[in-house]
């Protein structure tokens, strides 16, 4: 990390729109930024309901934000259904025939739905969940791949007022039911099985496992996908094809009129401390902040074709490939596969047969596509890109530079866009028509936003000071609570200063803009997602052999981070490479392959202070391969540093 941190401070290059960008786009010049955003932070309730007229409403709201302790409403007394704006809305102004979703399986195989045809397919979806018993506000459990099933289902929760869980289809059977048992959800939306790098994951077989613990699902809808052998638990699963070709089943299912502070849908995302927790959003205020980010981050056209790479078990795509672009009646390219499958060109290849106009991914594909050589991009024809994006972590700007000549061809602008899950949509960001950019900079705060850094006794930072990032005034996007939890939303989020803590640190350049430094917490971003030490930590010690476990990132070329683990086993337990195999092996199924650790290090001690803690602080030093502990007098034993230094897997 400090490579990286180093590299930004010396980082003084400049990019500007280029002049076709700055006269077509939505937000055309850093003048008519300055005006926009300083009346809206003026007056944000202002700016967000005159924004909130783009929506449809069933009845327009009483009160643009009310604080009821802590806890923000939005847009209270007004009734809409999100599926309808998405959909339906669409299709009144137009668009019935324009398509929706672009869909590729990793092997090549395509299809595509129209607004009309999508929302056809997502009434009949709800009129399905709604004969097996599903109502407003109960909670559905989302376990697929990436397949247009997967925006269907979330659309049809969304149509009958049910929540939605969506639980990334990398992660284990375990990190599914500690997902499900937290959000108590009453039924189950899944797979046979799922496709990456040709081989197929037994996803129904996981939820099986799952399911054992899980007594309040009583229904699970598998959709055929893989076509592998899985079991079929009488009067308990059911094929999606044979309930949705049923006579019953109508083509049109009448929307939920949903008020606007009622639940959307629940995501999980990793803390400090413990379980990840449920970030739960709500139908109105996230609504309309993505509909308005991808509008005018994305600067979307009526002719653009927009393909983000993300998983929608993650919060990019629920925000960025379901709700944002639909909602401003984008065309949408989704891929269920590997980016490498079955070359590295996988990405370009898709730009080139869609035209794809606007590509949006993460700084570790960037890289590891970069790795690969200029040849496979350079052998596609990406001349249909006209805008760029990143999001996850931060960028280095070598990968930006990279993203910016070779795919870009120094013609699209990058917008690299700081959010988080908690956030609903993008917070820091450039404006492509507008942002003079700098290759590691997510530059300036959208509008209504007021971000800020902090030091630890809550004075703002100086100018290039690092220190804590902060939101200090509400938006539409941000999450209401934790699930089950309000208590742990107050704390994590407003305990420490009062306003919104992002858990990420940053610095304010002399011109106003932001560089995201890392977190501040005990979050690893392995390849941009989002991991908490505990639930590695966890996942390791429930391991037999193991008394004790500390995770820490070290820095990795192309995962930006990667994981660290110091493991004291139980004693007698005797230390060998295969024992190191199976602890990874054993991660990779509690948690999922992307908690799995790159290096272990067994360490009969671990750096702790006399009351016990463990010092991740110096762990995570020794595995960077520095010397720099600070100090270590603290500790309990001091010695145990050198040891574990000598010992550093390199
Ligand atoms: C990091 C992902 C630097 C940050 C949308 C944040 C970034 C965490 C950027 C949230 C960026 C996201 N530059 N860092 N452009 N975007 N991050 O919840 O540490 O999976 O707190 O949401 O990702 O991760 P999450």
């Amino acid at each position: 990390m400090s490579e990286f941190i180093d590299s930004i401070l010396k980082e003084h290059r400049v990019f500007f729109p280029s002049e076709e960008f700055h006269r077509s786009s939505h937000i055309k010049s850093m003048k008519e930024y300055s005006r926009i955003y300083k009346k809206s932070v003026e007056n944000p309730e202002a700016f967000w309901a005159g924004k909130a007229n783009h929506l449809e409403w069933f009845k327009k709201w009483d009160i643009v934000l009310r604080n009821d302790m802590g806890f923000f409403k939005w847009f209270e007394g007004g009734y809409l259904n999100v599926s309808f704006n998405c959909l339906d809305r669409i299709i009144k102004s137009g668009k019935k025939d324009k398509i929706a979703f672009i869909w590729e399986s990793e092997s090549g195989e395509t299809k595509k739905y129209t607004y009309e045809q999508l929302l056809k397919e997502v009434c009949r979806f709800a009129n399905v969940l709604k004969k097996l018993g599903a109502k407003r506000s109960h909670v559905i459990e989302i376990y697929l791949p990436m397949i247009p099933e997967l925006p269907i289902a979330m659309l049809a929760c969304a149509r009958i007022g049910a929540i939605h869980s969506v639980v990334f289809a990398g992660f284990s059977s375990d990190a599914l039911k500690d997902r499900i048992q937290d959000s108590n959800a009453e039924l189950l939306i899944t797979a046979d099985g799922s496709f990456r790098n040709g081989k197929v994951f037994p996803l129904k077989d996981n939820a099986d496992i799952a399911l054992k613990e899980c007594p309040t699902i009583k229904s699970v809808v598998v959709v055929k996908r893989a076509n592998n052998k899985i079991e079929m638990q009488n009067n308990r699963d059911f094929w999606l094809h044979d309930l949705v070709s049923q006579d019953d089943i109508k083509d049109f299912c009448e929307p939920e009129s949903m008020h606007s502070e009622d639940s959307l849908f629940i995501l999980y995302t990793s803390g400090t401390t413990g379980k990840p927790k449920g970030i739960l959003h709500t139908q109105a205020g996230y609504l309309l902040f993505v509909y308005q980010t991808f509008k005018w981050i994305f600067d979307i056209k009526d002719n653009d074709v927009y393909f983000c790479t993300a998983d929608i078990g993650w919060i990019t795509g629920h925000s960025y490939i379901v709700y944002g672009p639909l909602s401003n009646g984008a065309t949408v390219v989704m891929y269920e596969g590997s980016p490498t499958f079955p070359k590295p060109d996988r990405f370009w290849k898709i730009v080139e047969k869609y035209n794809v106009t606007i590509f949006y991914t993460a700084p570790t594909a960037i890289r590891a596509l970069a790795k690969e050589g200029d040849d496979w991009p350079n052998k596609t024809n990406l001349s249909s890109l006209r805008l760029l994006g990143t999001v996850g972590e931060p960028i280095n700007p070598e990968a930006w530079m990279w993203y910016h000549n070779v795919i870009g061809k120094k013609r699209c602008p990058i917008v690299d866009t700081w959010w988080q899950t908690e956030t609903g949509g993008i917070l820091i960001t450039p404006l492509p028509g507008a942002t003079p950019l700098k290759p590691g900079s997510a530059t300036k705060p959208f509008f209504g936003i007021i971000a800020d850094v902090l030091r630890e006794d809550g004075t703002k930072a100086n100018v290039n000071e690092g220190g804590y990032l902060v939101i200090k005034n509400p938006w539409p996007g941000m999450l209401r609570t934790v699930w089950n939890n309000p208590d742990r939303y107050k704390h994590t989020y407003f305990e420490k200063f009062g306003v919104y803590l992002t858990g990420d640190s940053a610095r304010i350049d002399e011109d106003g803009y932001f560089w995201i430094m890392g977190r501040t917490d005990d979050v690893i971003k392995v390849a941009g997602h989002r991991i908490g030490s505990a639930e590695v930590e966890s996942a390791l010690v429930s391991h037999k052999s193991v008394a004790e476990a500390a995770i820490v990132p070290f820095p990795h070329e192309i995962k930006g981070q990667a994981i660290y683990a110091f493991v004291t086993l139980k004693s007698g337990v005797k230390k060998s490479d295969e024992l190191k195999e199976e602890l990874k092996k054993h991660v990779s199924q509690s948690v999922g392959p992307i908690a799995k650790p790159d290096k272990i290090q067994f360490a009969d001690d671990l750096p702790k202070t006399r009351s016990g803690k463990i010092m991740r602080r110096i762990l995570k030093v020794i595995a960077e391969g520095s010397t720099e502990y600070g100090n270590i007098m603290t500790l309990a034993d001091p010695s145990v540093v050198e040891v574990l230094a000598k010992n550093r897997v390199a």
